[in-house]
C-alpha cells in the first residue's frame, strides 16, 4: 500500500509525531579529535554528474534563526549563572566566544527571547570595554533579534543578563508538584528553538558550540547538565560543567531538583526524585546493552557517560535527548520494560542528531527518521525480529493516519518546504517513521552487508557536523549507491525525499502476533463473547494493537464488556490507558471519566494529553475537558499550555 494524501484532505492539523496518543563525573575526559575526514569522493577525473549538490544561500540557510552565524560564529559559551526559585528567574553572564568568517563583519547578530540585558562588553585585546547594542521586537516564535556592536579586534563578548519567570524553555515547579513536597524543581526543555529564553547565543543547529557553566542554585539541590560535571558533586549548590565537544544550542540542558542517583553500570545511571529510583533503574537496565548494540553498529559512542534522568510528569516529551543526559518521562516506568523503545530513541540521538545534526530544521528527518530506524535496529539487537517488526507496523498505522490528515501536501516530504511555518510542524510521523521507512527501504535494496557500514562511514564522515539533506544524498550516492548503482533509482530516492507521501515501495510489516489479535478481535467484533479472547499471553504491543484498530463504530456496551473483563480503566500503562480513553471518548464510554480526570491531572507528556484534550473537544465533552484543563494548566510545561490553549480555541 502506498501511503499518499488523500485528495482533498483536510481541515485537522496534522496530528505532530509527539503531540499525538552521581555517577555522573568523575571519569577521565576522553580525548577526542575532531579531525574531518576529507578524502574527496570527487576525485578529479569521474565524470559522473552528481545528482544532489549542497544546497547554497537562502536555501541552505536555517531560517529560524536571526544570527549572522555565516559571517560570524560563536563557538564557545562560558555561563555563570544563579538559579533563583523565589524569583524564578536565572541571571548572571555569558561570555561568547566566536570567529569570524568574514573580515569586515563588525555586528554580532544573537537570538533571544523575553531576556533582560543588563550589560554588554566586548573584549578587545584581553580588556573588558562596553559596547552598544539594540535588542529588536519580540517575534511570537522567533524571540529578538540581538546585535551587538563590535570593536575592531573583538573577540568576545560579555553580557550580563537574566532570564523571564515566563522564559518558554524553562519549567518552574513548586514543592507540590514534585512527589517529595519539599523542594522546587526546574528543567529546561530547549529543543527546537528555546535555548535563547535562558541564554543569549546563535539558536541554530546549524552553529556547534562548546561550553563551561559555573551554576549556582539553592543548597539542599543538586543541578545537572549536558555536559560532564566536575569531581566535586558534593550537594552544596554550587556546581561546574564542561562540555568540550561541539553541541547545537538546543542540545543546552539544566535540571536542578532534589534528586538521587543509581548507577545500572560504571558508564550508565539514572537520576530522578527518590521514590521513583529504583524503579527507574530496574526499568532501564538494559540500556548498557543498547549501548553495545549500537556501538557494534554504528561505532563507538563518543560522549564518556550516558546517563538519564527520569523528571517530574509535567516534562511534555517522552524523551529529549540531551548529550550524556538524556531527559525522560515517568510514563516510561511501566514495571515490564515494554515502553524502552523511547530509551533505545534517545540514546540512538548520540549518533544520529547529537554527533551529525541537522543543519536546519527543514532536515529534521535527518535526526529523528534515522534516529528512528536505529532505535528499532536496537530493539531487534536486543529483544528479537518480532518486537521490532510489532513495533514498525504500530508506527506504518500511525504514519498512514499522519499522512491522511495532513493540511498540507507539503508536509509529507521528508525535506520539508522552504516556508515552513514552524520547526515544529517537522516533528511529526513524516519525518519519525517515513525517515525510518526510507532507511529500511535502503536496507532492503542494498542488503546489511553494505548498508550497515555505510551508515557507520556516515556518522563518522559528518561527526560533529551539521548536515543538510542534500549533504546525506550526495554521501550517499558517493559511498553506496555508486557500488551497486542498479539498486535504486534516482527517480525513487526523489520520490522517498522530495515527493508528498510515500511510495508503494515502502516495507509493509508482517507481524504474526498482529495476525492473531486481528483474528480474535473479527471474531470478537462478527458476535463472539467476550471470554473467547485469549490475550494471557498478550505483551503489551498486542493491546496497542488491538485497541488501536478497534473500528469506530465499537459500542459503549461492547467497551463495557472489555473493561469488565480486562479492567482496562484501571491499566498502569500509560500508552494501554491513552489509547484505551481515545476509543471510550469516541464511543460515548462513560466511566473512563474519573480515571481520565485523574490521568490528565496528573501526566504531562503531549503525546497523550493532545490527542485525549482533542477528542474531548471533538465528542461533545468540551465543558467536561475544560473544567479538567483548567485544573491541571498550572501543572503542565508552557509548551503543553500553549498547545492546549489551542485546542480550547484560546
Ligand atoms: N528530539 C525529540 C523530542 C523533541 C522533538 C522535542 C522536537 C522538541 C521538539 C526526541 O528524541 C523524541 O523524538 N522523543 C519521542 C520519542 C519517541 C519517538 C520514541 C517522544 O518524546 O515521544
Ligand atoms: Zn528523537
Amino acid at each position: 500500500m502506498s501511503v499518499r494524501m488523500a485528495a482533498g484532505t483536510s481541515v485537522l492539523a496534522l496530528t505532530a509525531a509527539l503531540g499525538a496518543c552521581s555517577g555522573g563525573d568523575g571519569e577521565p575526559e576522553e580525548e577526542i579529535s575532531y579531525v574531518e575526514d576529507d578524502a574527496s569522493d570527487n576525485t578529479p577525473g569521474t565524470e559522473k554528474e552528481a545528482s544532489w549538490t549542497a544546497l547554497s544561500g537562502e536555501a541552505a540557510r536555517d531560517k529560524f534563526t536571526y544570527a549572522n552565524y555565516e559571517e560570524i560564529t560563536v563557538t564557545h559559551v562560558d555561563l555563570d549563572l544563579n538559579v533563583d526559585f523565589e524569583t524564578k528567574i536565572i541571571s548572571g553572564a555569558a561570555v561568547l566566544d566566536f570567529e569570524r568568517r568574514n573580515s569586515e563583519a563588525d555586528t554580532l547578530v544573537l537570538d533571544a527571547n523575553d531576556l533582560t540585558i543588563n550589560t554588554v562588553e566586548a573584549n578587545v585585546g584581553g580588556e573588558w570595554v562596553e559596547t552598544d547594542y539594540e535588542m529588536g521586537p519580540d517575534d511570537e516564535a522567533m524571540g529578538s533579534k540581538f546585535e551587538i556592536e563590535l570593536p575592531g579586534g573583538a573577540d568576545s563578548v560579555r553580557i550580563g543578563y537574566a532570564t523571564s519567570p515566563e522564559a518558554e524553555g524553562v519549567q518552574w515547579l513548586s514543592p507540590e508538584q514534585t512527589k517529595g513536597g519539599e523542594f522546587p524543581y526546574l528543567f529546561t526543555q530547549f529543543q527546537p528553538l528555546y535555548a535563547r529564553t535562558m541564554v543569549p547565543l546563535q539558536d541554530t543547529p546549524a552553529v556547534r558550540i562548546t561550553y563551561d557553566a559555573h551554576i549556582t542554585t539553592p543548597p539542599e539541590l543538586i543541578a545537572v547538565m549536558s555536559a560532564r560535571q566536575d569531581e566535586d558533586g558534593t550537594r552544596d549548590g554550587d556546581y561546574s560543567f564542561k562540555m568540550s565537544q561541539p553541541i547545537p544550542s538546543y542540545l543546552l540542558a539544566l535540571a536542578v531538583g532534589d534528586i538521587e542517583f543509581r548507577a545500572i553500570s560504571d558508564k550508565v545511571g539514572v537520576y530522578s526524585e527518590a521514590y521513583i529510583v529504583d524503579d527507574a533503574a530496574a526499568e532501564f537496565e538494559d540500556t548498557p546493552k543498547m549501548m553495545d548494540a549500537i556501538e557494534a553498529l554504528y561505532g563507538p559512542y563518543r560522549w564518556g557517560r550516558y546517563d538519564l534522568i527520569v523528571l517530574p510528569p509535567s516534562f511534555p516529551f517522552g524523551g529529549m535527548e540531551n548529550p550524556r543526559l538524556s531527559f525522560m518521562t515517568p510514563t516510561l516506568i511501566a514495571g515490564d520494560k515494554s515502553l524502552t523503545n523511547v530509551v533505545a530513541h534517545e540514546l540512538a540521538h548520540s549518533w544520529s542528531g547529537n554527533l551529525v545534526t541537522n543543519a536546519t530544521w527543514r532536515d529534521a528527518w535527518l535526526n529523528e527518521g534515522f534516529t528512528s530506524y536505529v532505535e528499532n535496529r536496537t530493539m531487534e539487537a536486543l529483544y528479537g525480529v518480532d518486537r521490532a517488526v510489532m513495533e514498525r507496523a504500530l508506527d506504518k498505522k500511525s504514519l498512514v493516519n499522519d499522512v491522511d490528515i495532513a493540511p498540507d501536501p507539503a508536509l509529507t516530504t521528508l525535506k520539508m518546504p522552504a516556508d515552513l511555518a514552524h520547526p515544529d510542524d517537522a516533528f511529526t510521523d513524516v519525518s519519525y517513521v517515513g525517515g525510518m521507512f526510507f532507511l529500511k527501504f535502503l536496507e532492503t535494496r542494498f542488503g546489511r552487508d553494505a548498508f550497515d557500514p555505510f551508515l557507520k562511514s556516515y556518522f563518522e564522515h559528518y561527526a560533529f557536523q551539521s548536515v543538510t539533506t542534500e549533504d546525506f544524498l550526495s554521501y550517499f550516492e558517493d559511498n553506496l549507491w555508486e557500488n551497486d548503482p542498479d539498486a535504486v533509482t534516482k527517480a525513487e530516492i526523489d520520490a522517498w525525499v522530495y515527493e508528498p507521501g510515500f511510495p508503494d515501495s515502502i516495507e509493509d510489516p508482517q507481524s504474526d502476533a498482529f495476525e492473531k489479535v486481528q483474528a480474535q478481535l473479527d471474531a470478537w467484533l462478527g458476535g463472539g463473547d467476550v471470554d473467547g479472547l485469549e490475550t494471557s499471553a498478550w505483551t503489551t504491543h498486542e493491546w496497542l494493537y488491538f485497541l488501536r484498530v478497534l473500528p469506530n463504530s465499537v459500542t459503549a456496551e461492547q467497551l463495557a464488556a472489555l473493561d469488565q473483563r480486562f479492567s482496562l480503566s484501571e491499566s498502569e500503562n500509560a500508552e494501554i490507558a491513552c489509547a484505551w480513553y481515545l476509543k471510550a471518548l469516541a464511543a460515548g464510554y462513560e466511566p473512563v471519566f474519573e480515571p481520565l480526570d485523574i490521568f490528565l491531572t496528573s501526566v504531562g507528556r503531549g503525546k497523550f494529553i493532545y490527542p485525549l484534550y482533542q477528542s474531548l473537544v471533538d465528542n461533545g465533552y468540551r465543558d467536561w475537558g475544560y473544567a479538567v484543563y483548567q485544573a491541571a494548566r498550572p501543572g503542565y510545561h508552557p509548551i503543553a499550555q500553549r498547545r492546549i490553549d489551542g485546542i480550547f480555541g484560546e
